[in-house]
């Protein structure tokens, strides 16, 4: 049986962090081997918050490129490419842009919490939220169709954003007769990552989060500056693990979890020993993928090749895809 296409992106704004390796590379690292897998280095997306920011955003894409390898994206497995290296994403959403009203865009969950994150940039009361950040879910409709992604591996966040692109996807068929593949979304399984001040989110912009390539040093002050049950003040002190983020990470990397949990609640671990023996924990989580981290940045040449190759991958399924749009639209002229 021929394998599904799987197609998802990531903005390049920074590494990744321990957030972004539970809740979604590792689960693209497990499909990668299930499905014929494509992953988006979205920086057109990325600039539509950040388009005051270039250099931010050329400098993740190699980070990012670097932190997907390193983490097990097998080239073998899966493309990874740049969407603004795929004309054809541009093209498509100027043609989806007709099929999608303003006023729906504006009720997209999604975009509605971003636009109230973002009042630097777009004001109090979004009066200055530009033409192509109210349309990126039409940009993103342009990626998955492009590379006819069947299924998209989601946070639960995201799923708006797959809403629309099948409704985009519905109204092109209805109108210019059936073309374009209704995707599917997968909500990844893995629950969100809580940050060290133990808020519900890890993310950059809360200055909470672990990143993969964090060196010991680095990974020693965040830990040493977690969290933890604020009741307990001496070593002896019996303590919540639950609502300790230290105890949170113990989980993720310590095989022996339930001695950290018997030993806190009965107040015969301190919070000292049970922070360095999880700072030990994380390093030797993060040893592999810092090897392998080391081997990519010390061979660019081959970061290149792999990328131009994931590029090449995706730039013949958008040919293919856009050649039938056209043609659907009726603006296939000298062909
Ligand atoms: N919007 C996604 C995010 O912010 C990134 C993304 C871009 C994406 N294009 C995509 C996700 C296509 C899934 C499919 O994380």
């Amino acid at each position: 049986m021929e394998k599904k296409t799987i197609l998802t992106g990531i903005r390049p704004t920074g590494n990744l962090h321990l957030g972004h390796y539970f809740g979604t590379v590792t689960n693209w690292v497990k499909l990668q081997n299930e499905y014929e897998t494509f992953i988006e280095i979205a920086d057109v997306q990325a600039l539509t918050d950040n388009f005051n920011n270039p250099e931010k955003v050329r400098k993740n894409v190699r980070e990012l490129i670097l932190d997907l390898l390193a983490s097990g994206i097998d080239r073998e497995k899966a493309s990874i490419f740049i969407q603004s290296k795929i004309p054809q994403i541009a093209e498509l959403t100027v043609y989806y842009s007709n099929l999608v009203t303003i006023a729906r865009l504006e009720r997209n969950p999604t975009i509605k919490t971003e636009i109230a994150q973002k009042k630097e940039l777009f004001g109090n009361n979004g009066e200055s939220i530009t033409y192509g950040f109210l349309g990126y879910p039409v940009s993103q409709a342009a990626d998955i169709t492009a590379l006819d992604g069947e299924v998209i591996p989601v946070g639960d966040d995201q799923i708006p954003l797959i809403e629309q692109t099948r409704e985009i996807v519905r109204k092109f068929n209805s109108i210019y007769g059936e073309t374009l593949k209704e995707p599917e979304y997968m909500l990844s399984k893995t629950t969100r990552i809580k940050g060290l001040d133990g808020n519900e989110k890890m993310g950059k912009s809360l200055g909470n989060a672990i990143y993969l390539v964090d060196s010991e040093e680095e990974i020693t002050k965040k830990v040493m500056g977690a969290l933890t049950d604020t009741n307990k003040i001496k070593k002896d002190d019996k303590a919540n693990p639950d609502v300790c983020m230290v105890y949170y990470y113990h989980k993720l990397v310590n095989d022996d979890v339930k001695t950290v949990c018997e030993e806190c609640k009965n107040g015969l671990r301190g919070c000292v020993l049970c922070k360095k023996e999880l700072i030990n924990k994380l390093n030797e989580y993060l040893k592999e993928f810092k090897t392998r981290r080391k081997y990519y940045e010390d061979n660019p040449e081959l970061v290149e090749e792999i990328i131009k190759e994931g590029t090449e991958k995706a730039l013949t399924k958008a040919e293919e895809t856009i050649k039938k749009v056209k043609e659907s639209m009726k603006i296939n002229y000298f062909e």
